[in-house]
């Protein structure tokens, strides 16, 4: 059993602060980060790299969680942010990021999305397709400026994760086909466009990744293929797809494990083929804010059915995380007034949804429960804010950041003025 940090007051506490006081001050559902947390992984990914003594960026994938003040962490740890929309892109701006730090992805990209990053100066623009390649080049000789672009190549490689979230099999939406010579196609019209400056290759594989293969595949991958049309590429970029502990049935290695091997394999391809070192570049978004975030909720009414199943509801539900009901993902909870105290019986957490699939934690072992008490579902810091919805009409939470005790409100919670603000009448 795990053995939950707590004060004197047996509360669970998260980086030194106490998870009920925080329910208290801040109200329920409450997305909140340990900050600190965030910091030593975004840290350690740059140490691995240090250490090797290699070229690198780490572009932390702002999709997982993006709000002004990820980006601003982001930035004061000296690392970049992968941005996948205009309103992330705003978001980012908003925040004081450096745009010469962000690298835009994504299959279809607006031409105003693509005029607002050039306009902004967002440093490196990854090419998904060849509409875009065009786009691109119109928009950047009105700008009178070459954007560096790096190609997004679909790998054919498989990662053994969720069909929705794996991003590299050759039946993907995703960037250009390398089997049908579809990428080589796009490297000759990047390379030629003086316009464009053709940095490197990307490819991401998939997310929620387990072992260090498919990370070898790709990067080796990208390497012969740049090397196949006689090109020496300045930046390799093999995404990111770290997998992340929820329960106990999660076995991710340790980040220095899937970094070494990347390292390792793009090194030797580097000596094979007389390189000069590219800038490996890691697009981590999972492993660098799910662990550090959990949602807090208030523990209401529950159902027993004899022999069956106990229902254990809370107010908040799949509007707040959507990835039981989307990928039947698997989350651990705890109780927040008590997480170390025995436990008494095995709960289905439901939310407050109309919904059957509404569910937070499909089996968990808690002590015996109050309505009132306050439930912590642990490790909801990737693509739980990020994917929330008004679904009900229900106000998204809250989002707090506490560091070494402290506490701030990062994110309002939403009001129904804000969720009626966009209604108009309807007086045809
Ligand atoms: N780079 C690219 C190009 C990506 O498409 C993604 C994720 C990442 C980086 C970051 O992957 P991560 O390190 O977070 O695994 N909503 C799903 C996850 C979708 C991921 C999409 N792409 C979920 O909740 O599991």
């Amino acid at each position: 059993m795990t053995n939950y940090l707590t004060n004197e007051l047996e509360h669970l506490t998260i980086d030194g602060a106490d998870a009920v006081s925080l329910a208290e001050t801040y109200g329920t559902p409450l997305y909140v980060y340990d900050v600190s947390k965030i910091r030593q992984t975004m840290r350690a990914f740059k140490t691995l790299f240090e250490k090797e003594n290699v070229p690198y960026v780490v572009s932390y994938a702002s999709k997982a969680f993006a709000t002004k003040a990820i980006y601003q962490v982001a930035q004061q740890e000296g690392i970049h942010a992968d941005i996948v929309s205009g309103g992330e892109l705003v978001t980012a701006i908003k925040a004081g990021f450096d745009t010469k730090h962000l690298s835009f992805n994504g299959n279809n990209k607006s031409f105003d999305e693509l005029t607002l990053a050039v306009e902004k100066g967002v440093g490196t623009i990854i090419i998904d397709n060849f509409l875009e390649l065009k786009l691109l080049s119109t928009i950047a000789q009105e700008h009178q400026i070459k954007q560096d672009i790096l190609l997004r190549i679909s790998p054919g490689i498989s990662a053994h994760t969720h069909e929705f979230i794996s991003t590299g099999q050759q039946d993907s939406k995703f960037g250009f086909d390398l089997l049908t010579g579809q990428a080589k196609e796009a490297f000759q019209i990047a390379k030629n466009d003086d316009n464009l400056n053709l940095r490197g290759l990307h490819a991401h594989i998939g997310s929620q990744i387990f072992d260090v293969t498919g990370f070898e595949k790709n990067a080796a991958l990208l390497a012969d293929t740049a090397q196949s049309w006689g090109w020496q590429p300045a930046v390799i970029n093999v995404g990111g797809g770290f997998g992340i502990r929820y329960t106990a049935d999660d076995k991710p290695l340790p980040e220095s494990e899937y970094v070494a091997a990347i390292i390792r394999t793009l090194k030797g391809k580097a000596a094979s083929y007389d390189w000069k070192m590219p800038e490996i570049w890691i697009e981590p978004g999972r492993s660098i804010v799910g662990p550090a975030g959990q949602t807090l909720y208030t523990i209401g009414s529950r159902k027993d059915i004899p022999d069956i199943r106990h229902y254990l509801a809370v107010d908040g539900g799949m509007g707040d995380n959507i990835r039981p009901a989307l990928y039947q993902a698997q989350y651990e909870a705890v109780l927040a007034n008590q997480p170390n105290a025995q436990t008494k019986e095995v709960v289905r957490v439901a939310g407050k949804y109309c919904e059957s699939g509404d569910v937070l934690v499909w089996q968990q072992a808690l002590p015996e429960t109050q309505p009132g008490d306050i439930l912590s579902v642990l490790a909801t810091g990737a693509y739980g804010y990020a994917m929330a919805s008004n679904y009900n009409r229900n106000p998204r939470p809250a989002v707090v950041f506490v560091e070494n005790g402290k506490h701030q409100l990062v994110v309002a919670r939403e009001t129904y003025e804000h969720i009626m603000s966009l209604d108009k009448d309807y007086t045809l």
